[in-house]
């Protein structure tokens, strides 16, 4: 099983998380390519069996660059690929990224393996609430996890 985990992060803290949810897959013995939004390709989404994608929220929503790799990644082909989603938010934030990503890849065909995660800022540009890292590297297994066949 392939995995591709695609972020965007404007001050680092959802890179983390990205980081930490990839080291959860990998102990549990599953292939995954890390890449930021920006860099991300279509042969990335096209060569990974699941697409895990996460944003920092802005304004209750994913980044522009989150959703607009996701859109690539949609284009290419979303039927039979499995997924789950996740964002960084304040502990106060009644809804995030992780929501709107979510929508996006259910309406494009994409089967929601694990439901979506999010994990605590305590300020604009962080850093992360204790914990959350740790609780990404579990997200990260219990993708894996799912994954399985
Ligand atoms: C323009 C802007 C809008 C934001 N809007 C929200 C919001 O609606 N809800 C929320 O919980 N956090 C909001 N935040 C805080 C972000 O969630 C926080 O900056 C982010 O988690 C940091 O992640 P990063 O280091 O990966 O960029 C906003 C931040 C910025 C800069």
């Amino acid at each position: 099983m392939k995995a591709l985990i695609v972020y965007d992060t404007k001050t680092g803290m959802t890179e983390k998380i990205a980081l930490a949810i990839s080291a959860g897959m990998k102990e549990v013995g599953t292939s995954v390519v890390v890449k930021k939004a920006d860099d991300a390709t279509e042969d990335d989404f096209k060569g990974a069996e699941a697409w895990i994608v996460g944003a920092p929220t802005h304004i209750g929503s994913a980044t522009g660059e989150a959703k607009k790799a996701l859109k690539l990644g949609i284009a290419t082909g979303a039927s039979g690929k499995k997924g789950t989603t996740f964002d960084t938010r304040f502990a106060s934030s009644g809804k995030g990224g992780a929501e709107k990503l979510r929508k996006m890849m259910e309406e494009a065909g994409v089967q929601i393996v694990v439901p979506p995660e999010w994990f605590v800022v305590t300020g604009t540009k962080g850093p992360l609430a204790e914990g959350e890292e740790a609780k990404a590297t579990t997200f990260g297994r219990k993708i894996a996890g799912a994954l399985r066949p």
